[in-house]
């Protein structure tokens, strides 16, 4: 039997996983990488994190945890294996670092970033600091670990309103999503002063677009994301993070449903939900998808690349991410 024969065996079971998305055609391209990285993990004593928004071969087939960024950061912490490899992007993996620094962080794709994270530095923290003396830094989990290094604490999307409300306070600085912030403030008292940041996958979901998702699908169930804009998040029947999107559809099993956010989001919550009917549209995010089964097999083949953090930065995030994960 062929190298390749060996691995489709090995991994029938896996595919089985999989099959409602990925058709029989496919497999044989992803087989033998699926098998070498099983091998792989083992030999390295690793573990795989894989965000949500990765795709179906990555999040069902080789990844041990995951999740939200909210549950990869806990579950990082927990990790006890040398190694880990983040399957998402940057952030993901200098947060994972943080929490556990320890363990070898792995990233397979340095390029992985955030349009989020790149719209804010550690210096433009400061300034604002200096422009509202005494008003709490409350910071996504979206930015550089510079960044949460100037920041009192942190949030996610799963936790952004008990976050802020934690704090007792009347007035925060939230960055670096304006319209996470602005849709945190419609549920919240408290006043928020917001960054000019977006994610530019979710920036470009619009109203038209569930109005014509409404027309062409009656009944349909439309879940949004919160780095939605402010309109489109109304316009939704529930808005709420990668994890809370996933549980609203195990929870209630809409026979019909539009997820506003990544595609690799519809093809794995599908593949748990086999009997709901997913509708587009979606869009993709070019730095997710920096990740495939090929740089996780290299990443844990070479060890590269690794994910290293200034130390006096590292003390100073991890204080700010330990913070939002006392928070229930
Ligand atoms: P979640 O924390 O909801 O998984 O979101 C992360 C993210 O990058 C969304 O674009
Ligand atoms: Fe960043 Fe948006 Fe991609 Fe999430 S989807 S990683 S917020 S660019």
């Amino acid at each position: 039997m062929g190298l390749n024969a060996e691995a489709i065996n090995r991994t029938a079971l896996l595919y089985e996983k999989v099959r409602h998305i990925i058709p029989p055609m496919e497999w044989p391209g992803f087989a033998e990488d699926i098998d070498a990285i099983l091998d792989l993990k083992r030999r390295r004593n690793a573990v795989i994190l894989a965000h949500n928004y990765q795709t179906p071969e990555i999040f069902n087939c080789v990844a041990d945890v995951v999740g939200d960024s909210l549950a990869l950061a806990r579950k990082a912490m927990e990790v006890d294996a040398d190694v880990i490899v983040l399957a998402g992007v940057h952030f993901m993996a200098e947060t994972a670092k943080l929490l556990n620094p320890d363990r070898t962080v792995l990233i397979p794709d340095m390029r992985a970033g955030c349009s989020l994270a790149d719209s804010i530095t550690a210096a433009d923290v400061r300034l604002l600091r200096a422009r509202y003396p005494g008003v709490p830094v409350v910071t996504y989990v979206n930015t550089s670990a510079a960044v949460k290094a100037e920041s009192d604490i942190c949030c996610t999307s799963g936790n952004a309103r008990a976050v802020v409300e934690s704090l007792g306070v009347k007035r925060v600085i939230m960055l670096p999503d304006e319209y996470l912030a602005q849709n945190v403030a419609r549920e919240t008292e408290v006043e928020i002063i917001a960054w000019s940041g977006h994610c530019e996958v979710h920036e470009r979901f619009t109203q038209a677009d569930i109005r014509q998702v409404r027309e062409d699908y009656p009944g349909v169930i439309v879940l949004a994301h919160p780095e939605c804009p402010p309109d489109v998040v109304m316009a939704a029947d529930f808005a709420g993070s990668t994890a809370a999107m996933s549980d609203y559809v195990t929870r209630n099993a809409p026979p019909r449903v539009l997820l506003l956010t990544e595609c690799s989001m519809s093809d794995n919550v599908a593949i748990q939900h086999p009997k709901v009917n997913f509708v587009r549209p979606c869009n993709l995010c070019p730095h997710m998808k920096r990740i495939t089964l090929g740089n996780i097999r290299t990443a844990l083949e070479t060890m590269q690349h690794e994910v290293t953090i200034d130390p006096d930065i590292a003390v100073r995030a991890r204080r700010a991410v330990e913070r939002m994960l006392e928070v229930r």
